[in-house]
């Protein structure tokens, strides 16, 4: 949700701008700009992907050594040029690129129209760069000018701040995630370290109300106490080959083509002979916790939904799944036998980090997150990483299969604390799915067929039941989000209560028909009162179906495993069977309109 980053040092800046805003631009693509010293200020925007930045900047190139970039996603203010950051305010020559929101701004750009500052955009980060500019006329130094600023905002903010004749970037942190990258002679600010990975391995992660003066010489940070404070400087452990395409036409391809090891990450020296092992867990040995909550959005909410059923089937514990959205606004009944699970690809989704954050003033927390340092990450008491590598693709594929094989590593190890003889059996079906995994992908080329036959149709319908419901409601997001197709996901049985209005020979209906017995033969029956209304049928069925041939007109097979874990197999074909269409349709899939990797906002 808006990308940030900033370079101080002795390099000519501007193309190393253009390059972190690359890495960036799955944060958020509707316009972007930079501004560098060279040595007065010199602001480029353009509206849309940054390839339109880069085009302006073959005519004018800044020479400067010191500059700030941003790519934006809109809140406030539609993407156009004038509302792309840099914001500037012109009286004292200062550049703002800012990520959150504002939400005084309304207040405070009347206070400073008054002031006799005059506004360029419609958003609500114009006004930080007019408020630093109201201290700055006053402060000679530019970072108290800053930090008296930033004391009259509220909201949540992500900043890097410039100013003529200053040689010196300001950036601090309120809610928006922002990261230093430590050089030799040179730093970087960036709102994360897939930018900074082509520069330096060295990092610190700011925490909230930090503020941070970077020189060419060093950097300096000040805590909420305005206190000078020591950070670890963190080792970025990411491989820079795992943010390149690598071959591939798109990253949300790649992560899909990636799931045999990501999975295997996932589990990698965690499953042992007699146990799983996880340290995140052992931190509650001493909390006999008798419930879960798992709080998470979008396709994490899913993984979460999967993981209700995981918890209560494997060991019993009754688990609610809430949108984290939801939850935070509702005041919710926590009891201090609650295990709270927080699941997050990014680690930095807004509502699900204030929802933790409540949480945890009631009791335990716990974090299944993927991004390392993350601050979801750092707040919960314990957790564990999903290991799944960058997810650049903005529809997330690799981080869901590695979500759930987490969940299903906390599961058969709560259940084996009651039932150690039933553990080895479900280790080995969990060693198997990689291996799965790779088959399925095998028949990509099938699925890419059935594709085309439905790239046309404007809506779908996936049907599921018991945990492969959750895997219909994913499959249906990856359509909607990156095809433009509307999809919904419903149970299948509750489809005779409503959505059966809809079926005639012009609706696709993708069925998950691998369930046990009982499931199966719903699912069945389900099948055939969508045939009798001429609806197209594509079925997930396992190897060796037969049964379903009559009534399907697609058969995607997949390898059988248990119930418990078919979600990792059955959702491969659903990220395939989007990622093709999207790209029949002439859809950018790491590009999808309106949406941002992160959300940052709430
Ligand atoms: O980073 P998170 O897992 O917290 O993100 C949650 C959702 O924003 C995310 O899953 C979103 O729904 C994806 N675009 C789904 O593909």
């Amino acid at each position: 949700m808006c990308g940030i980053f900033g370079y101080i040092g002795e390099k000519p800046c501007a193309s190393l701008l253009l390059e972190g805003l690359r890495r960036l631009e799955y944060r958020g693509y509707d316009s972007a700009g930079m501004a560098v010293l060279a040595p007065t200020l010199s602001i480029i925007k353009a509206k849309g992907q940054i390839a339109e930045l880069a085009k302006k900047l073959k005519s004018t190139t800044p020479t400067g050594t010191i500059g700030i970039a941003h790519t934006r996603w809109a809140t406030h203010g539609e993407p156009n040029e004038q509302n792309a950051h840099p914001h500037t305010c012109t009286h004292e020559r200062i550049a703002v690129v800012h990520n959150g929101i504002i939400e005084n701004y309304h207040a405070l750009r009347e206070y400073l129209k008054e002031k006799g500052h005059h506004f360029q955009s419609d958003t609500d980060s114009e006004v930080l760069a007019h408020l630093i500019g109201h201290f700055a006329k006053d402060e000679p130094d530019f970072f108290i000018a800053v930090q008296q600023a930033l004391s009259e905002v509220e909201g949540a903010y992500g900043i890097a701040a410039i100013k003529e004749g200053r040689d010196e970037i300001i950036v601090a942190r309120n809610g928006s995630p922002l990261i230093l990258g430590i050089g030799d002679g040179e730093y970087f600010v960036s709102s994360d370290h897939t930018a900074i990975n082509d520069h330096t391995k060295d990092i610190i992660c700011l925490e909230d109300k930090d503020i941070a003066r970077l020189t060419r010489e060093g950097y300096t940070i000040i805590d909420m106490h305005n206190k000078e404070i020591h950070r670890d400087v963190e080792k970025i452990t990411w491989d820079i080959h795992k943010i390149q395409l690598s071959g591939h036409d798109h990253f949300m391809h790649k992560e899909i083509i990636e799931q045999p090891e990501t999975v295997a990450n996932a589990f990698r020296g965690r499953l042992g002979k007699t146990a799983v092992k996880l340290d995140g867990l052992e931190e509650f040995k001493d909390f006999p916790f008798t419930r879960i909550r798992i709080l998470a959005c979008g396709t994490s909410y899913y993984a979460g939904l999967i993981g209700k059923y995981l918890f209560e089937e494997n060991a019993r514990i009754p688990t609610e799944v809430d949108y984290a959205s939801e939850f935070r606004y509702r005041n919710p009944i926590l009891s201090s036998d609650e295990l709270v699970i927080a699941i997050s690809q990014s680690g930095e989704t807004a509502d699900t980090l204030e929802a933790i954050r409540l949480a945890k003033k009631s009791t335990a927390t716990f974090g299944i997150v993927n991004v390392v340092g993350s601050t979801i990450a750092r707040q919960t008491k314990a957790g564990i990483y999903i290991h799944a590598g960058p997810e650049i693709g903005v529809a997330s594929t690799k981080a869901f299969t590695g979500q759930v094989t987490c969940l299903y590593l906390l599961a058969i190890e709560l259940r084996r604390r009651t039932h150690p003889a039933d553990y080895l059996s479900r280790r080995e079906e969990l060693l198997a799915i990689p291996e799965k995994i790779k088959e399925i992908l095998s028949h990509e080329e099938d699925i890419k067929a059935i594709s085309k036959v439905y790239a046309r149709h404007d809506n779908a319908l996936y049907l599921g039941r018991g945990l492969n419901y959750p895997v219909a409601l994913e499959g249906a997001l990856k359509l909607k989000e990156i095809s433009g197709i509307h999809a919904e996901g419903y149970p299948a049985a509750e489809m005779k209560h409503g959505p059966i209005a809809l079926i005639d020979e012009n609706m696709p209906v993708v069925f998950i028909a691998t369930g046990d017995e009982v499931n199966y033969e719903k699912v069945l029956s389900n099948m055939a009162e969508v045939k009798a209304r001429k609806g197209k049928i594509i079925a997930i069925a396992s190897k060796n179906d037969i049964r379903l041939t009559k009534l399907a007109d697609h058969i995607i097979l997949v390898p059988k495993t248990t119930e418990c874990l078919s979600p990792l197999l059955n959702v491969i074909p659903l990220q395939l069977l989007a990622y093709h269409m999207a790209v029949l349709r002439g859809k950018n899939p790491d590009r999808p309109q309106n949406l941002a990797k992160a959300v940052t906002v709430e």
